[in-house]
């Protein structure tokens, strides 16, 4: 049985843990205050545990990196860059900034030419990151009713850590589509502003994004 860490005790980690749960996983959730997750783990059972970001970095074969924007490079950080060494790291952030959306697009603290995965890579050279999960809402990030099936498109630089975060998308429901390495990260992220623009400009939130070819 595969082990997981999901460090993050917001939406996203909530969704992804229950997700590896059903999948037959193990998670270990992680917080700054792992004693905030004790109802999840009661609830999860068996196969649940919780633990500090070390703890569980340390524990798992896989991490899955689901923290607020602004706070992932301190929780690599807290991870600790030799726990995350040679794993797997499915990286679900955007770098979302304080202040409020304009004209409904999400305001990012990165620059055009940069993306927040490639600053997370820089921190921790020998984790195997891997964006993925960053353009559709929790609530459709495992079995996603959409049809066609719905893409999710991912980069980074380790070859079999795409493909192990691919067998866990088709596992979830998702056709990954690989769009090449770390700096792909830049639009990748911004797919995240264009999949909120209709929630916030019209309250539609039910959507994910597709990939069409010849083939
Ligand atoms: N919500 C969605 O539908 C959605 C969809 C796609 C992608 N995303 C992305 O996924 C990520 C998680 O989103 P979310 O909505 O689940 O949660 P969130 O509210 O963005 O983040 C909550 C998490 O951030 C951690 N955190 C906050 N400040 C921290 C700090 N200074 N150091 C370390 N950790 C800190 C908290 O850790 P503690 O438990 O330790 O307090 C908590 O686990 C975000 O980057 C978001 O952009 C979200």
């Amino acid at each position: 049985m595969k082990k997981i860490a999901v460090l993050g005790t917001g939406q996203v980690g909530e969704a992804l843990a229950k997700g590896f749960l059903a999948n037959g996983f193990a998670v270990m959730r992680a917080s700054r205050e792992p004693a905030k997750l004790a109802d999840w783990k009661t609830a999860a059972g068996g196969e649940a545990s919780t633990g500090t970001l070390a703890e569980a970095a340390k524990w798992a074969d896989i991490v899955v990196l689901a923290v607020k924007g602004t706070a992932a490079e301190n929780a690599l950080e807290l991870a600790g860059a030799a726990n995350l060494a040679g794993k797997t790291v499915i990286d679900t952030t955007n770098p979302i900034s304080e202040e409020p959306p304009q004209g409904g697009v999400v305001r990012y603290f990165t620059k055009a030419n940069e993306s927040l995965m490639e600053r997370l890579q820089a921190k921790a050279p020998q984790a195997r990151l891997v964006k993925a999960f960053n353009s559709v809402g929790s609530a459709f990030m495992v079995n996603p009713p959409f049809k066609p099936e719905p893409a999710m498109f991912i980069c980074g630089n380790d070859a079999g850590a795409k493909q192990e975060t691919s067998e866990i998308l088709a596992k979830f429901g998702w056709k990954a589509v690989d769009m090449g390495g770390v700096e792909v990260a830049r639009p990748i992220e911004a797919l995240c502003q264009l999949w909120c623009a209709p929630g916030f400009l019209k309250n539609d939130w039910a959507h994910a994004f597709g990939w069409l070819t010849l083939k």
